[in-house]
Formats: structure tokens, sequence, C-alpha cells
């Protein structure tokens, strides 16, 4: 089977990779999707969220990157998805995957969504929370792997 992992990745957490992971010893093909959205501001750009996730994931063999913009919906229909992985942090989290999932199916009843409970040592980890203890340059070493530290240190050195 062949799901896609979509996500604005901005960076990659060991939390994001705790479910890349996974899903990797249970399905034949992961892709991991990452966002093009003009609307909302990043840190990191497309191209430098991408090859972050590349760099973190070079070891698992069935895992590929890719980009998307517009609908998943519509990513998910051209590329033959058999499922939609979320992960969950907690129940704070489910509300609005809850309300995805369902927008999602609603927009087109192929798309099907599976959420996988992210382990509970990292369950307390987010991009934003990432970002925010790296722009003090707090440690983030147990949030993320060491390239994506660097490239936070970089970007916040530069005042980006
Ligand atoms: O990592 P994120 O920001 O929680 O990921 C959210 C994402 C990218 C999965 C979601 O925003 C998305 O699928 N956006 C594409 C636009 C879309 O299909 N919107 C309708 C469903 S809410």
């Amino acid at each position: 089977m062949k799901i896609v992992y979509p996500g604005s990745f901005d960076p990659i957490t060991y939390g994001h990779l705790d479910v890349i992971r996974r899903c990797s010893m249970k399905f034949d093909e992961v892709v991991v999707a990452v966002l093009e959205n003009n609307n909302k501001k990043t840190l990191f750009s497309l191209a430098e969220r991408k090859s972050l996730i590349e760099e973190s994931v070079e070891e698992l063999e069935n895992v590929k990157v890719d980009t998307f913009s517009g609908l998943l919906v519509d990513y998910v229909a051209q590329n033959q998805f058999d499922f939609v992985i979320r992960g969950l942090r907690s129940v704070s989290d489910f509300e609005y995957e809850f309300q995805m999932a369902l927008v999602n199916h609603q927009l087109d009843a192929f798309t099907e969504t599976l959420f996988m409970v992210t382990s509970s040592r990292h369950s307390y980890l987010s991009s934003s929370i990432v970002k925010e203890v790296a722009s003090f340059d707090g440690n983030v070493d147990l949030m993320v792997p060491s390239h994506v530290s660097m490239a936070l240190k970089n970007k916040f050195q530069k005042g980006e």
C-alpha cells in the first residue's frame, strides 16, 4: 500500500520522523508531501523544507519526499494513494484533525485518513515550539536531527 504523510514540516521534527519511520515499517511506500502554501509564512522555503526531510529519511528506502500545492484530495487522487496519514499527539490535536479528515472525505469520498498516535516521548513536540526555542538560541538537539538544528541556527543567526 502507498500512503501520503502531508504537512508543512517547517521544519521536520523527531515527532514527524517517528510517524514516518513507523509508517515505513507498515506500508510499501510512504510519500512525505510538503505543502507549498503561499498564504502561510514559513521560516524555511519549500526547497529547504524538502531537503531537510530528504536528509532525515535517506536511510529509509521506501520513503520519498514530494511537494504539493492546492487541495490535498486532488494530490491524493492524482497519485492514487491508499491513505492519508496524520499524527495525533494529544486530544487537542484531534478536533482539527477530525475536521480536516471529514472535509477531505466530503470533497472526495475516496480520500481516507488514518491517524497514528505519536510516541509519548515526542508528544510535546511541534515545529512551532522548536522554532521558538531555536529563536532564543535554546538547545533543540532532543527535538530535531543535527542537520535541522544547524539549519535553524543559520536562519536565526542571519536574522531571517
Ligand atoms: O503540518 P500541518 O500544517 O498541520 O499540515 C496541514 C496540511 C498541509 C495537511 C493541510 O493544511 C492541507 O492538507 N492543506 C492543503 C489544502 C487543503 O486540502 N485544504 C482542505 C483540507 S483542510
